[in-house]
């Protein structure tokens, strides 16, 4: 699985390369800033997930899958760029850096993240499926996608944590895009209406383990470790797994979601073995 993972992650990071405007075009700090936040060694699970979409239909790999995955890579490098702003978690480290804004500037930082997120839809539109824009406008939007999920974790710092807002908060915040990167890939590859509802399936389990799992790691892992800062949702009141079950039953709801994940995939054969791998991989991850 790791030389597998790594020789997936070298291959978006070329795609990526080629898609991303060299430093050498101006404005030079724009792309610099952008390069900085997308080249500093995230782990690429949703693009990874995205390809593993296609592939676990068993009928080959579909032209420009790459810059399918891509789109997804900026959406959520954007989300991060902006997540770890001032004004949203206020956070100096990520993915081992100084986050973009220590090192660009605010305005600059938002800036990048702004370009990330126009550039996804710049790419997605040559690919030339409208289904695919949707997707991706849908699960980063304000009804049920990304924003929406940072707006409730944000208001959520005020509120008492209940388990009704940390579903609303996670199913959104995370699990939108996620189950989307899986769902692209399989859209993009022709999925039948049967095969992407179990896809959609698994990326919506493997969606909630990533973010149980996103959630212990803070309280339990090292700065170092994760590279980025540990022990954050704690000190701003985030509503989270641990914060509403405590550790061990969250250890336990990212089981059952990794479960619920594999059953999913039941009707696909062994094409869909690198996704069995990758909600694995989601679950027992240590950073
Ligand atoms: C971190 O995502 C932010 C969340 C949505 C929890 P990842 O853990 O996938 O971050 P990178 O891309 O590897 O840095
Ligand atoms: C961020 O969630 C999710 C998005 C960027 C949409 P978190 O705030 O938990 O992510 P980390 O822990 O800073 O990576
Ligand atoms: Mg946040
Ligand atoms: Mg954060
Ligand atoms: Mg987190």
């Amino acid at each position: 699985m790791t030389d597998y993972l790594a020789t997936q992650r070298r291959m978006v990071d070329a795609a990526l390369e080629g898609l991303l405007p060299g430093e050498d075009v101006e404005p030079y700090v724009i792309h610099r800033a952008m390069r900085y936040s997308v080249f500093a060694g995230g782990k690429r699970i949703r693009p990874v997930l995205c390809l593993e979409g296609a592939r676990a239909l068993g009928r080959g790999e579909p032209a420009r899958i790459f810059e399918v995955a891509c789109s997804l890579e900026m959406i959520h490098t954007y989300s991060l760029i902006h997540d770890d702003l001032p004004a949203l978690d206020n956070d100096d480290l990520r993915r081992g850096r100084p986050t973009c804004h220590k090192v660009f500037g605010e305005a600059m930082a938002i800036l990048a993240g702004d370009s990330l997120l126009t550039l996804a839809f710049e790419v997605l539109g040559h690919v030339g499926d409208s289904r695919l824009v949707a997707e991706l406008a849908r699960a980063s939007g304000t009804v049920c996608g990304m924003i929406a999920g940072q707006v409730h974790d944000l208001e959520g710092e005020k509120l008492p944590p209940t388990a009704e807002l940390l579903d609303k908060i996670h199913r959104a915040k995370t699990g939108a895009l996620l189950r989307s990167s899986v769902r692209m890939g399989a859209v993009h590859g022709g999925a039948c209406d049967d095969e992407l509802d179990a896809l959609s399936r698994y990326g919506e389990h493997a969606g909630l383990a990533f973010q149980i799992v996103d959630d212990i790691l803070d309280v339990e892992q090292t700065s170092e470790a994760l590279g980025k800062t540990a022990g954050k949702d704690a000190a701003q009141n985030k509503i989270t797994f641990p914060a509403v079950y405590g550790l061990d039953v969250s250890r336990r709801m990212a089981e059952e979601q990794r479960a619920m994940a594999h059953d999913a995939l039941k009707q696909f054969g062994p094409a869909a073995g690198r996704l069995r791998q990758l909600a694995d991989l989601i679950t027992d991850r240590k950073a």
